[in-house]
């Protein structure tokens, strides 16, 4: 067996197992986090109204390691009227309660589908879950479709349809190491090339690890483990659960972190508990970009740099483009960058306008 098919034999299983508390701490937790969620959002808003604007095809969403369905629900929820709803159906009330899941006439104009790809069978089960709940069961205006699945393995598009695919979170950076960034890139560009779709990575930078990634995944170690750059390592193990006192906000000074400690039973085993960061692990993380926890969780925050030398390589520069995200939202979007691969040069335009380019 190659490193790379271990290393994703590994990560899935990791994946399976921290499903439920990737959904509870990440999705819907740490504020930074979901701040650059929103944004990524946003972002996407804009460009599918965009492209209902400038061409004429359908389009095609393929969210790429697509977690739990967070663009399935999103987009199940704003091409549905409310006043095609009855009051009693749970998608009723939940449009009323968020805003931005209200009606876009423009999105659901040329939205046609929204398809996901994910290797971990709990994370696509959680994103089903969501869709149920929510009423969106088969009866919404556009697809909503799962595979269970490699992302490296995703077939070529046919041009009926306009496939936009995107790949969020710095998800890339959970995908077997610099093998599987490769793997992703070559991927990406075989779904969309041959239709004249977009392909689009969203990922943070290493450049950004001290100031936000130490304190993200050390305040976030209930869900991926105890960060290898923290010790004492007395409750790293499987055997307990660390749950922080308070989320380590972008730019903590802070350089300890303090848990209550649960054992299997869920009985508490020690109150406050202090963690702190060892220089030298901690400086290693810093230079490397590489993020690894007791549990296995892997990691890595890609620089500036290094993206620009994937993209050259393997999407070419005569199609694509690159740039850091403060440069769009320097409160919500700071610590990330967008490689974008555009064969129709559907976003020129929107990209000159906000002087990206
Ligand atoms: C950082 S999460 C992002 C989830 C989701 N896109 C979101 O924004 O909430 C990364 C996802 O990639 C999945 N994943 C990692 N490696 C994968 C691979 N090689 N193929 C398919 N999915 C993979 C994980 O199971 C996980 O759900």
């Amino acid at each position: 067996m190659n490193s790379l098919q271990k290393q994703y034999d590994l990560d899935k299983h990791t994946w399976d197992e921290c499903a439920e508390t990737y959904e509870r701490q990440i999705v819907g937790g740490h504020p930074d986090i979901l701040a650059f969620e929103n944004f990524e959002e946003d972002f996407l808003d804009r460009v599918l109204r965009h492209l209902s604007q400038v061409q004429n095809r359908p389009v095609k969403l393929m969210d790429i390691g697509c977690g739990s369905g967070r663009l399935h629900l999103r987009y199940g929820a704003k091409t549905q009227h409310i006043t095609c709803l009855p009051e009693s159906h749970p998608l009723y009330a939940l449009k009323q309660n968020v805003p931005e899941l209200a009606f876009d006439p423009l999105i659901a104009e040329k939205l046609r589908e929204v398809w996901g790809i994910d290797f971990s069978a709990n994370m696509i089960g959680l994103a089903k879950e969501k869709l149920e709940t929510s009423g969106l069961n088969g009866n919404q205006t556009i697809a909503l479709t799962f595979e269970q699945g490699s992302a490296f393995d995703l077939n070529e598009q046919s041009d009926k349809c306009m496939p936009l695919a995107i790949s969020l979170v710095n998800s890339i950076g959970v995908m077997q190491g610099q093998a599987g960034a490769v793997e992703l890139f070559k991927s990406m560009r075989r779904a969309v090339e041959a239709a004249r779709g977009i392909a689009i990575i969203s990922c943070y930078q290493q450049e950004y690890v001290q100031s936000y990634g130490l304190g993200q995944y050390e305040s976030t170690l209930d869900v991926s483990g105890q960060p290898v750059w923290m010790i004492p390592d007395t409750y790293a193990s499987s055997q307990y659960r660390q749950i922080p006192k308070s989320y380590k906000l972008a730019h903590s000074k802070d350089l300890t972190l303090v848990v209550d400690v649960f054992n299997s039973e869920n009985q508490l085993v020690k109150k406050g508990h202090q963690l702190q960061r060892e220089p030298g692990r901690t400086e290693r993380v810093i230079r490397t970009g590489d993020i690894d926890t007791y549990s296995e969780y892997k990691s890595h925050w890609y620089s500036f740099r290094k993206i620009d030398d994937l993209i050259n390589e393997y999407w070419g520069t005569e199609n694509s483009f690159h740039f850091k995200t403060k440069y769009l939202d320097a409160l919500r979007a700071e610590p990330a960058q967008l490689a974008i691969l555009d064969y129709g040069q559907h976003l020129n335009q929107i990209f000159k306008s906000w002087k990206v380019l």
